[in-house]
């Protein structure tokens, strides 16, 4: 079985690896499509700065090669993530394995730094991740808990059942979605 190795995405391995992560963000960004990912990320997006971005984002890989990478930032005393790609070549099994890795090297350097509530923003039409997170012990924050997540972020949206919706759509992006929460002391241990 591939044996899957998790290490710090910083901003020299963004540099080092960007071709294979541009490949991973394109190909996922073609499978899911609009709804449920987005248009793929470019150079520009991947080394854009946001809060402790370079001392939480993780990369995954399988015999030395990029295989995923989970693209993090600090909010208040929280972690956001901002972006999950997966080497679509893999099977489901391995895939699931892969966004554990990530998470797991990411909770392991929270949980050293004290951190508390990991945050992710799953688009509606993305099922799969959203079952992931659950099964991983994520709540899916309902109308009323949203409430922490667009006054915490200053998020710019409305909701609308328990789905946060984008107050302006940005054409090729999924404006509908899920958030998730997770307490980050009692995950990926
Ligand atoms: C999460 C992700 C890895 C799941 O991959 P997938 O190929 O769709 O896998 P599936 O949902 O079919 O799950 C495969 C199996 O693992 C199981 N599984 C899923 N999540 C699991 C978890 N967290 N723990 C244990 N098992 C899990 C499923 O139940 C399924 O089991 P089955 O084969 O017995 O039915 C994939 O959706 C992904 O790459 N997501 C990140 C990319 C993305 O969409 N990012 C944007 C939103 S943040």
């Amino acid at each position: 079985m591939s044996s899957v190795r998790s290490t710090k995405l910083n901003k020299d391995k963004m540099i080092k690896y960007l071709d294979e992560i541009l490949l991973i963000e394109k190909d996922t960004s073609e499978k899911l499509g609009e709804d449920a990912y987005g248009s793929p990320w470019t150079a520009k997006n991947f080394f854009y700065e946001v809060p402790d971005k370079w001392r939480y984002s993780s990369l995954a890989l399988i015999e030395d090669l990029p295989v995923g990478f989970l693209i993090m930032s600090k909010w208040d005393n929280n972690l956001h993530g901002h972006r999950m790609g997966i080497d679509i070549h893999r099977t489901g099994r391995i895939k699931v394995r892969i966004a554990q890795a990530l998470y797991h090297w990411t909770a392991k350097r929270a949980r050293q730094d004290g951190r508390d509530y990991f945050s992710a923003i799953v688009p509606k039409a993305n099922l799969s991740t959203q079952r992931w997170y659950k099964l991983q012990g994520f709540e899916q924050l309902n109308s009323k808990n949203l409430k922490w997540f667009i006054e915490g972020r200053n998020f710019s949206g409305f909701v609308s059942g328990d789905c946060l919706v984008d107050r302006e759509k940005i054409p090729g992006e999924p404006d509908t979605s899920y958030v998730f929460k997770g307490e980050i002391k009692k995950l990926f241990l």
